[in-house]
């Protein structure tokens, strides 16, 4: 095993493969998948009773840098899309109100567990050792489950059932746009 192989076993998150872009509804249930490792990881982190820098890293970083382009990617561009393609009987406007209020509420937790996860780093301290601070991370892995599962069996089965070739080929250009990538002919 190599070393960066290696590194990456040890990793609670996978990363993905740049490919998956090209098709991004997999690419949607694919980080929600991530999500779901995210949620696992913080509630071993409120359960630990020993501090393992390299675990509450990986969550940090995870918070600070990829759940907030995911809450993007559904924001300007999933939602305003099925906003755009959903049919009147989907009933679809009420969940996706819900759910952008949660992004915003979770913004807020996310941000309080986040300070909290690089205060304990600086401290080299486990994260569940006060009890305030364990409520926070299991609140903000069980709000963030409900989420993702809301999403899951609503509002990407009604992408795959409204979005044309055209839309979903506009969104694999958007998503990759906002990674830095241009999608060349080959992996559309
Ligand atoms: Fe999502
Ligand atoms: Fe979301």
């Amino acid at each position: 095993m190599t070393r960066d192989a290696a590194k990456a076993a040890d990793r609670a998150i996978e990363p993905l493969p740049d490919s998956l872009v090209a098709d991004p509804l997999s690419f949607f249930f694919a980080e929600h998948y991530r999500h779901r490792q995210l949620c696992h990881a913080i509630d071993q982190l409120a359960a630990a009773t020993f501090f393992d820098a390299a675990a509450v890293s990986e969550v940090v970083d995870f918070l600070r840098y990829e759940a907030p382009v995911h809450i993007i990617d559904e924001e300007e561009d999933l939602f305003p899309l099925l906003r755009r393609r959903c049919q009147p009987e989907d009933d679809l406007e009420r969940i996706l109100g819900l759910l952008s209020a949660e992004h915003k509420a979770d913004g807020v937790l996310g941000r309080q567990v986040r300070q909290h996860l690089e205060a304990c780093l600086e401290a080299r301290e486990a994260p569940g050792g006060q009890m305030d601070r364990r409520r926070d991370l299991s609140q903000f892995a069980a709000q963030e489950r409900r989420h993702l599962a809301l999403e899951n069996a609503i509002v990407l089965p009604i992408a795959r059932l409204r979005l044309s070739q055209e839309d979903l080929k506009a969104l694999s250009r958007r998503l990759a746009a906002r990674r830095g990538r241009v999608l060349c002919e080959d992996d559309r």
